[in-house]
């Protein structure tokens, strides 16, 4: 039998509504007692008495036994979940950021107070992955999860591709529509991907990594020197994140630009659909696809996570009971396209080697093997020189198999 929930909500936003829209169409046994939201003015679709600003009306309440946190403020979003955790009540969140920049103290929390902290709609929206790695392939060898974590950056891709849309004019929209926020650094930057890549390596690897030993490379220097060089070849570029595994004791995390093609998943998700590539030992290549975000989509995944709650259901975290001596490492080698203005970049780079250059009018670009840790030590550098960086196996011949197989060596 399963257990009532009095749910305490936390944000009537976007994630917010559209849970709600959904539990109001369902019989489950659940109640939501109250939510929390921070403008007491903003005109609200249901009646006034089920809204406050006073966080302490649901974490003080000892009906509440279920917290679902999807506000829109990091900080705040992390001492509502810790005292929640704290106090005996189990969590749902979606706050991404948030989770993966305390996942270690969130991990303890649960472990200390033995309540639970369930987080689907955190990573890729509708896309149920973290469940499936947490349970599903908790006996899998998984050699690495790559894919297409946010929407925003994809849609503006895919303007680019399909609709031949200038980069300003397609972020332009995407901020229309609402895909985008005001200020689309974490989206077009790779962070948003990079916070939802750490979360998930956790599950995969069993490897708690600070988002900030992560390198992440967006999509904001792009081109249309580089879209044109990438039609000329019939390939698309996608924002991937990829987590892989190296050998027995080594892991790396890296967020960057790719040049795929049309054998390969990613290239047929488009706008503001995600993918998850996991690549396995024994299942071989599966991929999940969906929608990676809006009201619907993240409401289904933050509502199954409380579905889950009604039979007190944990993530167990099984991969890092399992392998301890996992480590994360920036220690890996990449094929990738620079294509840049300054030569005192590429000298800075140092290239292991260097596969092909071209030189024509304004446009320069090398496509070579370099150390991931290069191009840590040179963010700033890349970035002031607005260089563009794609990962590049499919213009160099060499195929990410043997990529990794390389750098194993490497060790
Ligand atoms: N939007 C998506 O598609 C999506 C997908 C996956 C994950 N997420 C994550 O889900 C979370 C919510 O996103 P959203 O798009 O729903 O945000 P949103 O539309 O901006 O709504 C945020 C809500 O949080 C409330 N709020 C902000 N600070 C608060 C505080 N200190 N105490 C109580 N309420 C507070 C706001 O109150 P007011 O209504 O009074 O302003 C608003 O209702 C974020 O962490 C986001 O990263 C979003």
């Amino acid at each position: 039998m399963s257990k009532k929930l009095n749910i305490g909500l936390f944000g009537f936003g976007v994630v917010g509504q559209g849970l709600y829209d959904i539990i109001r169409t369902k019989h489950l046994n659940l109640e939501i007692k109250k939510i929390a939201i921070k403008d007491p003015h903003k005109k609200r679709t249901l009646p006034s008495h089920l809204f406050t600003t006073e966080r302490d009306e649901l974490l003080n309440n000892p009906e509440i036994n279920t917290i679902v946190e999807l506000i829109n403020d990091t900080e705040a979003a992390f001492e509502i979940v810790s005292r929640a955790l704290k106090s005996g009540k189990n969590v749902v969140s979606a706050s991404k950021k948030m989770i993966a920049l305390h996942l270690d103290e969130l991990i303890a929390l649960q472990h200390q107070y033995g309540t639970s902290l369930l987080y689907e709609g955190a990573v890729c929206g509708s896309i149920p992955i973290i469940r499936n790695l947490e349970e599903y392939y908790d006996n899998e060898l998984l050699h690495s999860i790559s894919g297409i974590f946010n929407g925003s950056s994809n849609y503006i891709l895919s303007k680019g591709f399909i609709e031949n849309l200038d980069y300003d004019s397609a972020l332009k929209q995407a901020q229309e529509l609402g895909f985008a926020e005001t200020d689309p650094t974490s989206d077009v930057g790779g962070f948003d991907a990079k916070y939802k890549l750490v979360i998930a390596a956790a599950h995969a690897y069993g490897v708690v990594v600070q988002p900030d030993e992560v390198f992440n490379l967006g999509i904001q220097n792009l081109a249309p020197n580089d879209l044109q060089y990438a039609r000329e070849k019939n390939l698309k570029i996608k924002l991937v994140p990829v987590a892989k595994e190296l050998d027995e004791r080594h892991v790396a995390l890296f967020v960057l630009p790719k040049f795929v093609n049309d054998k390969e998943f990613l290239y047929n998700v488009e706008y503001e659909y995600n993918g998850v590539i996991v690549q396995a030992a024994f299942a071989d290549q599966q991929f999940f696809f969906g929608k990676g975000a809006g009201g619907h989509p993240t409401g289904s995944a933050v509502l199954s996570d409380i579905a889950a709650l009604r039979y007190d259901y944990q993530y167990e975290y099984k991969k890092a009971k399992e392998r301890r001596d996992l480590n994360f490492t920036n220690n890996i080698e990449l094929n990738v396209y620079l294509r840049y203005y300054d030569e005192s970049l590429l000298e800075a780079l140092n290239f292991i080697h260097i596969h092909e250059r071209y030189y024509s009018g304004g446009y320069k670009f090398v496509i070579g093997k370099i150390n991931l840790q290069n191009l840590i030590d040179n963010a700033q550098l890349i970035a002031d020189g607005k260089a563009f960086i794609a990962f590049a196996d499919q213009l160099s011949g060499v195929n990410l198999a043997s990529e990794v197989k390389q750098a194993v060596e490497a060790f």
